[in-house]
């Protein structure tokens, strides 16, 4: 099936990418013409695992092109996704304007056969149907245009507007877009026209039947089939619940260490019960990143609007603030004055397996310490390797782990990096003031970390 995917950004650039691979025939639109440039010689703009492989063999193929026209890439399309970004207002409210010009622009060049126009970006509920307006007032532009004074009469095939809109929600996680989009838990379509849903069926085939899946052996993948509006709160009310379960074990967290249990076991004995589960049970010093801040705050504002009060997502976003500030707290109980201390930051990204820097916890931690008086320092598998290093202020950022250690009075382990299980924490501890280790993630081994010579910390343990 021949795509178009607007907006590479993370879920662009990945959805084109798998598309590509699983046998459609993609064309992926930006409006920055060098970040087009680079993905045209081979190379993936953001760190994912997998990704530039994919991108590099699709490419190979003939299936997978990287272009800054919009008018070629809307003719290219039977399927057209819109994958610009929605970042949030100072308000919470999410700034659809990159939506709403991509909307515009597809309307001015829409002629030929049916298209289905895809909304992948996370838009405020209702969005679907707004999309659909713009669209339309984008052709009425064009028909205006080619009905000028004087001219000839429009060809049909010019001025005709045959298309549906569909809301097709993205789940993936950063660090493992790749496996998520051939492994999903389910796909959402959110739209009335069942012709539509049909095209939309026809392109997710391969993914419903797991061709592509790490156990093709599993029943098909759900399709669930909504209206619009409920497929983007699907969206939403999916992030929220993960957001919530998340600070709920936080706050578990906070009361196991006032009470001396053990978070990490009560996580186990709780996650056990199926009908709680064990995954997004791991209590730490907070979540971030660009999903889950930015929607709870974008539905707690779509509630707002709506005269509700939704108190349970208020509290769901005070705990996550309360929980960033638990690493600061830790330092301050142990090492009573911060200023003039040195503190060492292991990790930067607000989870691992990403680049992403976007509202991790790092940054909040960086800036309290600064706020004391504490020097930073910091190392990160990826950061201390690029370029990203040299946009952060307030922290000095290491190129190795011992480099990191020497001289810090304590370290915090920030990102559960894997390779961070594999440090000589031993030599690590020889070379701090005070060897102290406050484990934001409760990643590090508790007995091995305190034999080689550490006073550690974890979170609600
Ligand atoms: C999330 C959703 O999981 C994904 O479905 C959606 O499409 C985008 O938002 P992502 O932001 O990539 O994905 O990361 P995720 O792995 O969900 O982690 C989010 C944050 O929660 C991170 O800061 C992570 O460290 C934290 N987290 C996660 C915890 O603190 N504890 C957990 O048990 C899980």
């Amino acid at each position: 099936m021949r795509v178009c995917v607007i907006g590479t950004g993370y879920v662009g650039l990945v959805t084109g990418v798998c598309l590509s691979h699983i046998g459609h025939d993609v064309i992926c639109i930006d409006n920055n013409a060098e970040k087009v440039k680079l993905m045209q010689s081979g190379q993936s703009p953001i760190y994912e695992p997998g990704l530039s492989e994919l991108m590099q063999s699709s490419m190979d193929a003939g299936r997978l092109s990287f272009t800054t026209d919009l008018a070629a890439g809307v003719k290219h399309g039977e399927v057209l996704f819109i994958a610009v970004g929605t970042p949030p207002l100072p308000t919470g409210e999410s700034d659809t304007r990159y939506v709403e010009a991509v909307a515009k622009g597809i309307g001015a060049h829409l002629n030929g056969g049916y298209k289905v126009i895809v909304n992948k970006s996370t838009v405020p509920i209702g969005s679907g149907d707004w999309v659909r307006m713009i669209v339309m007032d984008g052709v009425t532009e064009r028909k205006k245009s080619l009905v000028g004074a004087g001219a000839p009469a429009p060809a049909e095939e010019d001025i005709k507007a045959d298309f549906d809109v569909v809301s097709n929600p993205e789940f993936l996680r950063e660090g493992s877009a790749v496996y998520d989009t051939f492994n999903p838990d389910r796909i959402v379509l959110g739209s009335t026209s069942a012709k539509a849903i049909a095209k939309m069926e026809e392109l997710y085939a391969p993914l419903v039947e797991r061709k592509f899946a790490e156990d093709p052996s599993l029943p098909p993948v759900p399709v669930v089939t909504t209206d619009l509006s409920s497929a983007e709160m699907v969206k939403y009310a999916s992030n929220s619940f993960l957001a919530t379960k998340i600070s709920f074990i936080n706050e578990i967290a906070n009361i196991c260490d006032r009470v001396g249990a053990d978070v990490v076991q009560v996580a186990k004995g709780i996650g056990l019960d199926s009908r709680i589960g064990e995954k997004f049970l791991q209590a730490g010093i907070g979540w971030g990143g660009s999903c889950f801040p930015k929607d709870v705050l974008a539905l707690l504002h779509t509630a707002d609007d709506y005269g509700y009060e939704a108190e349970l997502l208020k509290a769901t976003v005070s705990v996550n603030q309360h929980q960033r500030t638990i690493a600061l707290e830790k330092l301050q109980q142990e090492l009573k004055i911060l200023k003039g201390k040195t503190v060492g930051l292991l990790g930067l990204t607000f989870k691992p397996d990403t680049d992403d820097m976007r509202d991790a916890p790092s940054l909040t931690l960086i800036e309290q310490l600064n706020r004391l008086g504490a020097k930073v320092k910091a190392y990160d598998p990826i950061v201390s390797q690029s370029g990203l290093r040299d946009g952060l202020t307030g922290v000095i950022v290491e190129t190795d782990p011992e480099r990191l250690a020497d001289g810090c009075d304590a370290l915090v382990l920030v990102t559960d990096w894997q390779q961070f299980l594999e440090l000589d924490y031993a030599k690590m501890a020889s070379l701090m003031h005070t060897p102290i280790v406050i484990d934001g993630r409760n990643f590090l081994p508790q007995a091995q970390m305190e034999e080689w010579g550490f006073r550690y910390l974890g979170i609600g343990r």
